[in-house]
């Protein structure tokens, strides 16, 4: 079955929201974690920002004792974070480009630009037994370029398919992309995950992409969640995702 893994940064936002600087406060998202893997998620997805703007280093450290499925930790290749990836040791780190004026990551990762610095974090964490993935765009050149730098997963930037869904013909441009790049990072030995502004609308459009082994996804449940509560907005999500073939 596609696997989810659940972004819950945006628990920690709330959190930030209130007690930004303090040591402790609510929401906590290493409960949250827990929640979503009683209820089912394949895995536990947080983005540890050089700005600390959500997720804090305890969280990663707490998350990292307690939860039993899988941590993907979202990272730049920075070395003050790779310090704490390699001390931390989640299962994955995905590298993501990062900016602080951003929102939230806009683009994929130029993996083709950056090849001999992303090959040296990549040895790094293979060599203390944690797995790289690459956070890049639908494009055969930043395909090609993961596959040099030696990393075990590429994610796939779903932020453009997201943007451009409620077109039908720019839906289908953006999918026929996911759809090649996917294709084409299984030929190199490279197994595919997906990403970013994925909700309950948009994901079973994703059902014709092959190869997927997971997605990662965060607003949409965090948001739904303060609808339905978390258990109920992961469940709902996993019973779409049983639907892809
Ligand atoms: N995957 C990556 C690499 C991301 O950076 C993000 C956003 O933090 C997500 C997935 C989740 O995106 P969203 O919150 O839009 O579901």
């Amino acid at each position: 079955m596609l696997k989810l893994g659940v972004n819950i940064d945006h628990v920690a936002t709330i959190r930030e929201a209130r007690y930004h600087g303090k040591p402790a406060g609510e929401p906590d998202p290493v409960e949250a974690a827990l929640v979503c893997e009683g209820a089912g998620a394949h895995g536990i997805t947080v983005h540890l920002r050089e700005d600390r703007r959500h997720i804090q280093d305890r969280d990663v450290i707490r998350l990292r004792e307690v939860i039993k499925t899988r941590l993907n930790l979202e990272m730049a290749n920075a070395p003050e974070i790779v310090g704490i990836a390699l001390k931390v040791k989640p299962d994955i780190v995905c590298l993501v480009p990062e900016r602080r004026q951003e929102l939230t990551t806009e683009g994929g990762l130029d993996a083709a630009g950056q090849t001999a610095a992303l090959t040296e974090t990549r040895k790094k964490m293979n060599g203390a037994g944690i797995d790289v993935s690459l956070f890049i765009d639908p494009d055969a050149r930043q395909v090609e370029a993961s596959a040099a730098v030696g990393a075990q997963f590429i994610e796939l930037h779903t932020g453009a398919f997201g943007e451009r869904f409620h077109d039908e013909e720019e839906r289908s441009v953006e999918v026929a992309r996911l759809v090649v790049a996917a294709r084409q990072a299984h030929h190199l030995g490279l197994k595919v995950n997906a990403g970013h502004g994925l909700n309950y609308e948009n994901v079973s459009a994703l059902g014709s992409v092959p190869h997927l082994v997971e997605l990662n996804i965060g607003h949409s449940i965090v948001s739904r969640a303060v609808v339905v509560g978390l258990g109920q907005a992961v469940r709902e999500m996993l019973q779409l995702l049983q639907r892809f073939p």
